[in-house]
């Protein structure tokens, strides 16, 4: 939507988190499988990560929402919208939109989950701040949500030691003020890029049988050079692009909010815009990779920290299977 088009600016008001106590430290993974935790920690950045023991996805969304309605003081009455971004949803159907939705009590409020892969958060936000700047919501609550750990293979040594579990969630209301909330979008999806990053299991391709069990095909599988090459380019390259195109300068940008998937990925983004480590939002050391939650909790995070402030010019970045990329460049709006 063209800002002119726009009734509303879509600020961000609120934030929420909820991160499972139980960590998987990289000790823990040199006991299962042929690891090192110097090897992890110089090729990922990775020390730590969480892991839900009992429970799913929307039990972790709950908890996100709860946080986030009892930091604003707000009754979960006034959402209009809740979309879930994950790839780990409940089930199938019914959406985790709809658990979270009775978990909460939100009975005014309609939603739908959306998987773009590490891309959910930023597509859902801008699916959710569409319905805000039009004029059709007043509140919006957004959750990444995921709980990777449910389809990570502990005996994949080049996987496992990547993800991890979490749950964080913002709010969208409407602000008149233009110079606040999402600004710009660049969203880009790329089928190509498939077979580098799936499950090959479980949907309507391959549904679940004993074979598809037996085969593994219900774990993450990737390719992680083919990902890592495509990644750096796609993640720098749309993080250089927005900034170009909204006249930023790297003096001009607060803070870069890139998806944690890897600490190099996030370096070489960095580097392309031209911004300093200092100026970087990094919360992969204690979480890993944890998909749609990643964005959302570094913000949750900084914000609660006091390091972002009203007016500060955020540039958000993500990549991740389909291909999905993208960025999104927003100015915080709550004091
Ligand atoms: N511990 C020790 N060695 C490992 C290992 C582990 N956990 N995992 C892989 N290795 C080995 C490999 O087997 C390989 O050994 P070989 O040379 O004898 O074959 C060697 O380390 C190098 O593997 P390589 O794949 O080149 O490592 P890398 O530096 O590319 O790092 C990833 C691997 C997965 C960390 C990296 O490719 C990556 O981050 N990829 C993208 C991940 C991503 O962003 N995914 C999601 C998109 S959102």
């Amino acid at each position: 939507m063209a800002n002119s088009d726009k009734k509303y600016s879509a600020v961000i008001t609120a934030v929420g988190m909820y991160m499972p106590e139980k960590v998987l430290d990289n000790a823990f993974f040199e006991s299962i499988v042929d690891t090192s935790d110097e090897w992890i920690m110089t090729r990922t950045g990775i020390k730590e990560r969480r892991m839900l023991e009992n429970g799913a996805t929307s039990d972790m969304a709950t908890k996100a929402a709860l946080d986030l309605l009892k930091s604003k003081n707000m009754s979960p009455e006034e959402l209009d919208l809740i979309i879930i971004a994950s790839v780990t949803p409940d089930m199938f159907f019914p959406s985790t939109a709809c658990l979270v939705q009775g978990n909460i009590g939100a009975k005014n409020a309609w939603g739908f989950d959306m998987n773009a892969a590490c891309c959910s958060f930023l597509f859902a936000l801008n699916t959710g701040a569409q319905f805000v700047q039009s004029g059709t919501c007043k509140k919006v609550m957004v959750i990444g949500a995921d709980k990777m750990t449910s389809i990570t293979d502990y005996t994949d040594r080049n996987n496992c030691i990547l993800f991890g579990d979490g749950a964080s969630a913002i709010l969208l209301e409407p602000s008149e003020d233009f110079s606040l909330g999402l600004q710009d979008a660049i969203l880009r999806v790329d089928g190509d890029g498939r077979e580098n990053l799936y499950m090959k299991g479980g949907g309507s391709l391959n549904p679940p049988t004993h074979e598809t069990v037996d085969k593994k095909m219900h774990y993450i599988y990737q390719n992680g050079k083919a990902v890592f090459k495509v990644a750096v380019k796609g993640m720098a390259d749309v993080s250089y692009e927005i900034m170009q195109k909204n006249n930023l300068t790297a003096d001009d940008v607060k803070f870069l909010v890139p998806h944690q998937a890897n600490l190099r990925i996030i370096d070489a983004t960095a580097k392309r815009m031209g911004v300093g480590s200092e100026k970087v939002m990094i919360n992969i050391h204690k979480y890993g990779n944890t998909t749609s939650c990643t964005i959302p909790s570094c913000l949750t995070e900084y914000y609660r920290d006091g390091k972002i402030k009203k007016g500060d010019k955020l540039v958000l970045a993500a990549f991740g299977a389909g291909y999905t990329w993208g960025s999104t460049y927003l100015v915080w709006a709550i004091d």
